[in-house]
């Protein structure tokens, strides 16, 4: 079924990744997810193949005997995997969809901190396949997406790509994080680029021909959405044409508590498990409580709630309480909340304290 130019069936997926090399390496400076030392170079996908075994991978044991072709461990441009993170079952079948399907761009849409970056990241981890993270700002020009002359100890000049152009050209995939904190006439440099056609150089004249496992991904918060943050742009019809589209959650609760359980056990080494995961389980449905008065905020009883606890803060909470257990004269669950919760006013900590004595109790962290 997806035999054409860029798509190929789930178990018998397969990549060329033996690219000439081309002398010159470029040494842009690049964060990548494993050692931000490294710098993108034009053998990046040059690394031995290896499949990936999805249920054991993606600790999915529904998925059943699926096989994707990844890289062996070891890529230095693939980012370094968190065993702690978990992969929802919906989430992944999209991700899957759009690497399958062979399209070339994902906008994954979702609240602060329900976990866009850190999917794609994880997938990629994952599959062992290099990713490249790029910072979004309303600065961004030419030289972030197409490349600049650089010059050179014997006075000449010599054209380096951008990192989006590297990877277009070389293969890998690139993440354009906070994709709306573009200006809008930035992001339309790159449409040709997201529908993968052959690209001019515009100073060089130099034809690219893009690299068939080339992907884009961009995240961004729901620009109609409360949690839109000001002074975002909306990007113009043409640039988000181009991408397949999908959605982040929250967790579901059981899965976000295992997130919290994990969260917790860095620290706390001893306490039986079923303290943990009570623990864990509390906080997670506080968290909950705080989103569904957050997203009905219209209400008068709920105007306090500004914004939603995001899975980040609501793991620093649940550590926070671990630590501050045995402080003399203070409730550890209210006192790590505040401190956990930056950004909520003091009018919603207050809200939030009643909230906990609501739904919890006066629980509090037994170790
Ligand atoms: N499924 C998950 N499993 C484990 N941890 C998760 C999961 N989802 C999110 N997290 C954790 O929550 C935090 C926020 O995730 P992430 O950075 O992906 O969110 P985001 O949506 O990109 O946030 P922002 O809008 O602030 O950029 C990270 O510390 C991440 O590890
Ligand atoms: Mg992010």
């Amino acid at each position: 079924m997806f035999n054409s130019d860029n798509s190929v069936p789930v178990r018998s997926m397969s990549v060329n990744f033996k690219l000439p090399k081309v002398a010159g390496a470029m040494a842009l400076g690049l964060a990548v997810g494993a050692n931000a030392t490294q710098t993108l170079t034009s053998n990046h996908m040059d690394h031995p193949e290896a499949k990936i075994a999805v249920s054991t991978a993606f600790n999915l044991p529904d998925v059943g005997g699926m096989e994707l072709a990844g890289m062996a461990p070891g890529n230095p441009f693939a980012p370094k995997l968190n065993p702690d993170y978990v992969f929802a079952l919906d989430r992944f079948r999209d991700m899957l969809t759009f690497w399958v399907m062979g399209y070339r761009a994902l906008k994954i849409i979702g609240d602060p901190a329900a976990g866009k970056t850190s999917i794609v990241e994880q997938w990629h981890a994952r599959m062992g396949m290099p990713l490249f993270i790029i910072g979004c700002h309303e600065n961004m020009t030419e030289t972030d997406f197409i490349g600049q002359f650089v010059p050179q100890a014997n006075g000449t000049l010599k054209w380096v790509d951008s990192p989006v152009m590297s990877a277009y050209r070389h293969g890998g995939s690139v993440l354009l994080d906070e994709w709306n904190n573009l200006n809008p006439n930035a992001a339309t440099m790159l449409n040709a680029m997201l529908e993968g056609y052959t690209v001019t150089i515009p100073q060089t004249g130099e034809v690219v021909v893009p690299h068939p496992k080339v992907r884009f991904y961009a995240t961004q918060n729901p620009i109609d959405g409360k949690t839109a943050v000001q002074g975002r742009y909306v990007q113009d019809a043409a640039s988000d044409d181009r991408f397949m589209e999908m959605e982040v959650d929250y967790l579901p609760a059981d899965l976000e508590t295992k997130v919290v359980v994990a969260a917790i056990r860095k620290f706390d080494k001893k306490s039986e498990q079923s303290v943990v995961e009570t623990t864990a389980s509390n906080l997670v449905k506080v968290a909950n409580e705080i989103r569904k008065k957050f997203r009905a905020n219209e209400l008068v009883e709920n105007a306090a709630y500004h914004k939603p606890m995001s899975t980040r803060v609501l793991t620093r909470w649940a550590q926070l309480q671990y630590a501050y257990r045995n402080a003399k004269g203070v409730d550890p669950t209210i006192y790590s909340m505040h401190k956990a919760f930056s950004g909520a006013s003091a009018e919603m900590k207050t809200a939030v304290e009643q909230l906990i004595e609501r739904t919890i109790g006066n629980t509090t962290y037994a170790s």
